[in-house]
């Protein structure tokens, strides 16, 4: 069972980037989880190009997420809502529909006390419309910055509400792929 985490940062020392790795290690087996292309990579989403001359790696995107049992998606907050690359990667897959039913776990990290909750709650609201099964409880990380050392997230209570996460999609994913085989 494979997941596909898609990182809502571009930074270099993204603390969402720490996260999706941690989770990459987090993840048990036989569930495993790859980190998704680099959104900065993705051009915007124009629909005459969708319609016409759809660009690679947005081809790559619809694949991986296509491939996948489900997604771990990690997004700073920024002005409230999510960033722009996550927001544009999503409206390259709305159409096409590869996310739908599938299992999402969301994690936001911020360096405030909400640690994101605003843009988790922006993503939840549109990755419902989008047919995606939302996880209710996704993971907040408030004051990320004394939670991630050199690149990784070290936090051990942190650690573990991420791995608690990752179990509750692979439960869901699994829960998914009977309905589908019952069905
Ligand atoms: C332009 C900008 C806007 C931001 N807006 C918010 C915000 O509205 N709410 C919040 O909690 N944090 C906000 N932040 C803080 C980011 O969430 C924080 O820097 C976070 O660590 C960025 O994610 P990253 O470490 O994965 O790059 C903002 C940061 C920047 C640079």
């Amino acid at each position: 069972m494979k997941f596909l985490a898609l990182c809502g940062s571009l930074r270099t020392g993204s603390f969402n980037g720490a996260v999706v790795r941690a989770a990459a290690e987090l993840c048990v087996p036989p569930a495993s989880l790859e980190i998704g292309p680099d959104l900065g990579q993705l051009a915007f989403f124009n629909q005459d190009v969708e319609l016409w001359a759809l660009p690679p790696k947005v081809r790559e995107l619809r694949e991986r997420c296509a491939a996948s049992a489900g997604l771990l998606i990690a997004s700073p907050e920024y002005a409230r809502g999510t960033s722009g690359v996550l927001k544009n990667a999503l409206e390259w897959l709305v159409g096409s529909g590869e996310q739908v039913g599938k299992p999402v776990a969301l994690v936001t990290a911020s360096t405030s006390a909400q640690g994101g909750d605003r843009a988790q709650a922006w993503l939840a609201e549109t990755l419902t419309m989008m047919g995606t099964k939302v996880l209710p409880e996704g993971l907040r990380i408030g004051q990320a910055a004394a939670k991630v050392t050199d690149g990784r997230l070290v936090d051990e209570a942190t650690r573990q509400e991420l791995h608690a996460l990752l179990a509750e999609l692979a439960r869901v994913a699994e829960d998914t792929r009977q309905d589908a085989t019952a069905g």
